[in-house]
């Protein structure tokens, strides 16, 4: 009996013959044994063995959507770069995610959320990979794998520890910052629509003078910030693991785009040697009546991805993909994350993971980068190596180095030099005293309880009490208060 099917032409082999059947396997009689030469059952078989890919080590639950990011102010005084030009449409991609779930994790645990946008410009893909907080747990590379081990599981019962987490937070105080954010109400946004965005990082902008300035982003949602409480969290999570997903999703398609206003703070280049403290600290926000916030454009997610594997999962972004007036900043934290990135994709997708048509840029791409598993673009039988005599080379970048700036030091391993008002308290406890209310306040101590509630011992627990006390003395004897209640 034959089936209706409603797609046009026939099922096939992966070779395009006509497929023999996607529903009974070659058995030797209706009752019989299968047989080895069934190269289409074998084929379906093999494939799904391999149709996973590992997922993200950090960030391994999301989703995301394309969108156009819209230049609608004169910025060109501080850059160059064609996608932030007055007029200039991009088209892009964005991924939302939480950090230490894995891919099936439910959306509303509380966790940071990243923000990855790849930007499709005119002058190659430019990728701004941040979170939904301006600041980060730690400020040099070299912790990051022992702050994401202490997120995740323990090695002998495959559990998430509150213990482990405290463990690391406390003996690493420069995470205040990012703590109070987290254990904040706005460590469980209500959407991914409604939430905030942020570069994080400090970076380079370039004009076309050639003039250099040191620049934070912050993307406002203009559906209005709104956040979940930890009973509707849990609750949700129960429910629907995926409501953030969900939510996006049915938003994009029922014609209700979520927009962004995306906006930079700018210090002048000669500056960040004076300021008061380190503006390249990842934990440090700049106060916005030093630097205030200047609007450079919108972006609206439009469309939805039409494969969620081919767009979202293999998705590859990279806080090193600059374009021309764009560059790094002696943030150490960016720098490693410079090739932390592309790194993992070749682990992760494959060697050429940049071939894929949502990691593919939009302008042609000259590489002598060559073969490597599953190439599908090429340069047909143009040289590899350059310089070469074959009079097929392209054109080389000559002396013209990156967006970058002056060093002239000794090598060292050691932190960044403290200025007047670096320290790892002092931010968290503006954010707890001048941005938090009353009812926020109560929410973050009865988070924090909670949380050491579920198994935080000694000596981890008085340094807890402690951390918090040096944010904010209050706060710190409220906490332990409420915890020894
Ligand atoms: C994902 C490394 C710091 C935001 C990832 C991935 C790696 C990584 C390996 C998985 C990439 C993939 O498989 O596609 C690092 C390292 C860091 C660091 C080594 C520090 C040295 C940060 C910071 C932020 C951040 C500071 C935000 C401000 C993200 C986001 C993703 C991600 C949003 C998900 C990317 C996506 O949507 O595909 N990180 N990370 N990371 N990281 Fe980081």
């Amino acid at each position: 009996m034959s089936d209706k099917t409603s797609l046009p032409g026939h099922s096939t082999t992966g070779a395009g013959a006509p497929a023999p059947s996607d529903r009974n396997s070659l058995t030797v009689g209706s009752d019989g044994p299968l047989v080895l030469h069934d190269v289409h059952f074998l084929e379906q078989m093999a494939h799904f063995n391999r149709e996973k890919v590992p997922e993200r080590q950090p960030h391994a639950k999301g989703s995301g959507a394309f969108g156009v990011f819209e230049t609608t102010e004169d910025v060109s005084r501080y850059t160059k770069a064609a996608l932030f030009q007055k007029g200039c449409r991009t088209e892009m991609l964005a991924r939302f995610s939480t950090v230490a779930g894995e891919s099936g994790s439910p959306d509303t645990w509380r966790d940071v959320r990243g923000f990855s946008l790849k930007f499709y410009t005119t002058e190659g893909n430019y990728d701004l990979v941040g979170n939904n907080t301006p600041v980060f747990f730690v400020r040099d590379p070299m912790k990051f794998p022992h702050f994401i081990r202490s997120q995740k599981r323990l090695p002998d019962s495959g559990l998430r520890d509150a213990h482990m987490q405290w463990d690391f937070w406390t003996n690493n105080p420069e995470s205040a910052h990012q703590v109070t954010y987290l254990m904040g109400d706005r460590g469980i946004p209500q959407s991914w629509r409604h939430m905030n965005g942020f570069g994080s990082h400090t970076y380079m902008w370039v004009n076309a003078a050639g003039e250099k300035f040191w620049v934070k982003y912050h993307f406002h949602n203009q559906q209005g910030e709104k956040n979940l409480t930890n009973e509707e969290a849990a609750r949700i999570a129960g429910q629907d693991a995926d409501y953030h997903r969900r939510d996006l999703f049915e938003a994009i398609a029922r014609g209700d785009h979520p927009k962004w206003v995306m906006s930079v703070q700018v210090m002048p280049y000669a500056q960040a040697k004076t300021y008061r403290f380190n503006p390249f600290d990842l934990t440090k926000v700049w106060p916005h009546k030093d630097y205030p916030l200047i609007k450079v454009g919108v972006m609206t997610l439009n469309r939805n991805p039409a494969n969620f594997f081919a767009e979202i999962e293999q998705a590859a972004f990279s806080p090193g993909n600059t374009v021309p007036g764009i560059g790094l900043s002696p943030d150490k934290m960016l720098l490693g994350r410079a090739f932390a990135y592309n790194d993992a994709h070749r682990a992760r997708i494959g060697t050429n993971f940049h071939q894929l048509p949502v990691n593919r840029p939009k302008v042609p791409v000259n590489t002598y980068m060559f073969d490597g598993n599953m190439t599908y673009e090429h340069a047909g039988n143009a040289a590899t190596y350059a310089p070469n005599s074959q009079g097929r080379a392209w054109a080389d970048g000559g002396a013209a180095p990156e967006e970058s700036w002056e060093v002239d030091t000794s090598l060292v391993r050691e932190a960044y030099k403290l200025r007047k008002d670096d320290d790892d308290f002092g931010q968290a406890g503006t954010l707890v005293r001048d941005v938090f209310d009353d009812a926020q306040r109560q929410r973050l101590v009865d988070t924090v309880v909670g949380t050491l509630k579920s198994g935080v011992r000694a000596p981890v627990l008085e340094r807890v009490f402690d951390y918090w006390k040096k944010v904010d003395a209050d706060i710190g004897r409220r906490i332990e208060a409420q915890y020894k209640a």
